[in-house]
């Protein structure tokens, strides 16, 4: 089978060394891909939001399955328009990646179908959202989410009316995140412990993929910005178990993935691809904050080593409705991974730095799924702000995490920065 991939992050290199291993794929493509291609996959020079080229690339290559990584290209319909063509794609139709894509769409479909999630107002018009900012239903702190794909930054916490007010200002009247805040959803603001949840879905049934925590602050100690994440380790400590039957993982099955999958169905809006929730695990049990239409990243990078099936066979099968598996067999082992990031970054930052040491790294044993990289002159140099996930297996979170910071020792570039305290725990 001719497989293409679609995104250039680690989430992505990771799809493409995961499905590399799959005996059913005859040759693999990566649109646009990044610089750690060389031994999986050809790269194709083309961005997975032109959907006309995917569509003609597909066409004159004669792929037989797409497997979408962003959300972007989803939210523009890619699945529709292939599917069209009579392309297998996984990920969901552009009805079904609402679900991500606006915040006001999943709100109201959690309140019919009583999903559990924070209490919300939404608004139209930011005269309305600004009165009742000062009302007395509002009780501070309160969250404030733009509608639309806002590349993460479209969500403001606010402890007072003067906050709000200014956030109403930033996303509906300055369009910081343009048409996405034509609509704002305000939100009560939830107490916890946060955690995430990713299913593969056919439609109609769902099966859970291995826990993994992501670590998004941009400094040791979860100091610093919201960055798109800077490690993350599977299983989940908050699911430890994650392997035999975990009640708090029976209930988000229960209340919140499967609830959302058959409401979806019989909405006429078949989810078939990932679906990821954020939640938040409440005093009174676990509560959704956001769905995302896809893999998340860095996830992606410590679950799919953790993997025991072919994941060919599992997302075609969710692709075509038709998931036979009971569960998604999963190895004992931990998985760590550590990002290496440039210097400035979640902020400005400077490219183009040749990259060192990434065959010895890869020696130790450690995995290494390119980001932000790209090939230059037969050199590998930095392409982006987070460049390379350094990812190691380990019988425990300990020997994982030993492995990825021997391997990164090894490798440099100009500027490179990274937390040193992934999977750390005192
Ligand atoms: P979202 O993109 O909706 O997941 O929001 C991004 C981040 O904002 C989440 O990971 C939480 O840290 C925080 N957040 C979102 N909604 C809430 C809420 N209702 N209560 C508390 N924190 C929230
Ligand atoms: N790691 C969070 C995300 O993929 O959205």
């Amino acid at each position: 089978m001719k497989v293409l991939v679609i995104g250039s992050g680690g989430r992505e290199h990771a799809l493409v060394w995961k499905l590399s291993k799959s005996e059913s794929v005859t040759k693999l493509f990566w649109a646009p891909g990044n610089g750690g291609a060389q031994n999986y996959a050809d790269c194709v020079e083309i961005s997975g939001e032109n959907i006309p080229a995917i569509k003609e690339f597909c066409s004159s290559s004669k792929i037989d399955f797409v497997v979408v990584g962003p959300e972007a290209p989803l939210n523009l319909g890619i699945f529709d328009e292939l599917n069209k063509a009579g392309i297998k794609v996984f990920g969901p139709s552009k009805s079904a990646a609402q679900l991500e894509c606006s915040k006001v769409f999943t709100k109201l479909f959690c309140q019919k179908h009583r999903i559990p999630t924070a209490h919300c107002w939404i608004f139209e018009e930011s005269d309305k959202a600004l009165d009742f900012l000062k009302s007395k239903e509002a009780n501070y702190p309160l969250v404030l989410k733009a509608d639309g794909l806002a590349a993460g930054k479209g969500v403001i916490i606010s402890e007072d009316e003067k906050q709000a007010a200014e956030a109403v200002k930033i996303i509906m009247v300055q369009k910081e995140f343009g048409g996405a805040g034509d609509r704002i959803v305000i939100e009560e603001f939830l107490r916890g412990e946060e955690a995430s949840v990713m299913a593969l879905c056919d439609g109609e049934k769902s099966l859970l993929l291995p826990t993994a925590r992501d670590y998004k602050r941009a400094l040791d100690g979860d100091k610093g910005l919201n960055t798109g994440g800077m490690g993350a380790m599977s299983p989940s400590p908050l699911f430890s178990d994650d392997k035999k039957s975990n009640p708090m993982l029976d209930e988000i099955k229960a209340k919140i993935i499967d609830r959302t999958v058959s409401a979806m169905a019989e909405s006429g809006f078949h989810f078939r691809g990932i679906l990821y929730a954020g939640l938040m695990i409440t005093e009174k049990g676990p509560k959704l904050l956001e769905f995302n239409v896809r893999f998340g990243d860095p996830e992606t990078q410590v679950v799919l080593p953790r993997i025991e099936d072919d994941l060919l066979e599992l997302l075609l099968s969710a692709s075509e409705g038709n998931l036979a598996k009971k569960e998604i067999r999963q190895k004992e082992e931990k998985c760590v991974a550590v990002v290496a990031a440039s210097k400035g970054y979640p902020s400005q930052y400077q490219k183009g730095f040749e990259i060192s040491g990434l065959e010895q790294a890869e020696k130790t044993g450690a995995i290494i799924f390119h980001a932000g990289t790209k090939k230059k002159d037969n050199k590998i140099v930095t392409n982006g702000g987070r460049v390379l996930n350094i990812a190691a297996l380990g019988k425990t979170y300990l020997e994982a995490r030993n492995k990825c910071y021997e391997a990164l020792k090894l490798i440099n570039f100009e500027g490179m920065i990274f937390r040193s305290d992934i999977a750390q725990f005192n």
